[in-house]
């Protein structure tokens, strides 16, 4: 049952539907309840109440900013009273300062903090295997998320969730990779340029740059910050050889934290250093090939061959790490993991960087040329740009 989506006084753009009501509110020392009418309820800290009203005074209406401090407010703040208005909001007079706050119902469902919302509210990525990707690639042709937003919304939902996806029938005059990562945001650069020239050169300073096979590989590992998306969009590709191959680095980590937990462990919290110099930059960062978040998910995979510093760790690990690394890369190899794809002009690939890793296979430039169009977009600009489109969409989310 879907009621209203009622804005007014919600801080930010994101309408939130009435879905559920609530029926009443019971207090206890440090929190109140509220009952919903599907027989759900909800928890919020009295703190953590006082520290998201939106009035005016709390929130500047010119940039939905909080101005509040919760620092300023006793630990201890409580409700002196709690009701639940004409409009379904919850009102709480507080009982310091004779501040009140009125909250949307739907933004209190929204932002419910339980075990079971906050479980549902997580976006699982989508891991796959050869067999998953091959039946279940997403493929969006250029003109349709050039053209509607939905289309757009679409794609970008698939790539954020499989971490690939392969755009067809994309310009090959010279433009169309750029206008078709703007449709996300601006470009990443890089000092391999905004938009990077993948082919042979005479004075290559990057493997990319060559007719060699590059082994499974992250983009820049030896940044700080990876570049989130990677584009490889294919002009020419009359060359023999330099076949496409990715392969899911959430999945292979997945498959050593069951069937190599040690491996795992010395991967995700042991440093590898990764390094790429050339005559007027030299870049180097120190990080492990698996990241996890405070959950113990992966969340990032950092890894290629051709750009490792000499390991500089503890000496008593140092054979650990080598043990990971050794297993990990010797799964990438194993085909019932990799997806395999011949770019064909016109093809555009684009995968999460920092965890699909992808590799190339050695070309022979006899038969003729082949050339890939490269950029980068942040993948915060991905996830922003998905919200900013789910404003106005009627998708269902
Ligand atoms: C790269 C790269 C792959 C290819 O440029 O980073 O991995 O197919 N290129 O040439
Ligand atoms: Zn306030
Ligand atoms: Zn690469």
């Amino acid at each position: 049952m879907k009621i209203s989506a009622d804005t007014s006084d919600v801080v930010g753009f994101t309408p939130y539907s009435i879905v559920e009501l609530p029926v009443s509110v019971s207090t206890a020392n440090e929190y109140l309840t509220i009952h919903w009418d599907n027989g759900q309820s909800s928890d919020f800290h009295y703190l953590w109440l006082r520290d998201n009203c939106t009035c005016a005074e709390c929130v500047t209406t010119l940039t939905r900013e909080q101005m509040f401090e919760i620092c300023d407010v006793p630990l201890d703040i409580k409700a002196e009273s709690v009701s639940i208005s004409a409009e379904n909001r919850l009102v709480v007079q507080w009982d310091f300062e004779s501040h009140q706050s009125s909250y949307h119902p739907g933004w209190l469902k929204t932002h419910c903090y339980s075990k079971e919302a906050r479980e549902q509210r997580k976006i699982l990525p989508k891991i796959w295997d050869k067999q998953r990707i091959s039946q279940e690639l997403p493929v969006h042709a250029f003109a349709n998320i050039m053209q509607q937003d939905d289309d757009l919304l679409v794609w970008l939902r698939d790539l954020r969730d499989y971490g690939v996806t392969l755009v067809t029938e994309v310009d090959t005059s010279g433009a169309a990779l750029k206008a078709v990562a703007e449709r996300i945001a601006f470009i990443r650069e890089t000092n391999f340029g905004t938009l990077f020239e993948v082919k042979a050169k005479p004075n290559a300073n990057s493997a990319a740059y060559t007719t060699l096979r590059l082994p499974l590989h992250t983009d820049l590992p030896t940044r700080e910050l990876q570049p989130g998306l990677q584009f490889l969009h294919c002009l020419v590709n009359d060359a023999s050889g330099g076949e496409s191959i990715l392969v899911d680095g959430f999945k292979i980590a997945e498959y050593m934290r069951v069937h190599h937990p040690d491996d795992f462990k010395a991967l995700s919290t042991l440093s590898m250093s990764f390094y790429n110099k050339d005559k007027d930059s030299d870049y180097r960062f120190q990080g492990p090939p698996l990241v996890t978040d405070s959950s113990g998910a992966v969340v990032e995979v950092r890894l290629a061959n051709f750009l490792r510093g000499p390991l500089d760790i503890p000496a008593d690990q140092v054979m650990s790490l080598y043990s990971g690394y050794r297993r990990f890369m010797k799964l990438t190899r194993e085909s019932k993991f990799q997806y395999f794809h011949r770019l064909n002009a016109g093809d555009l690939l684009v995968f999460d960087n920092r965890r699909v890793l992808h590799a190339r296979n050695a070309f022979d430039l006899r038969q003729g040329e082949r050339h890939l169009q490269g950029c980068y977009v942040d993948r915060d600009e991905l996830l922003s740009r998905i919200r900013v489109l789910e404003r106005t969409s009627k998708l269902d989310a």
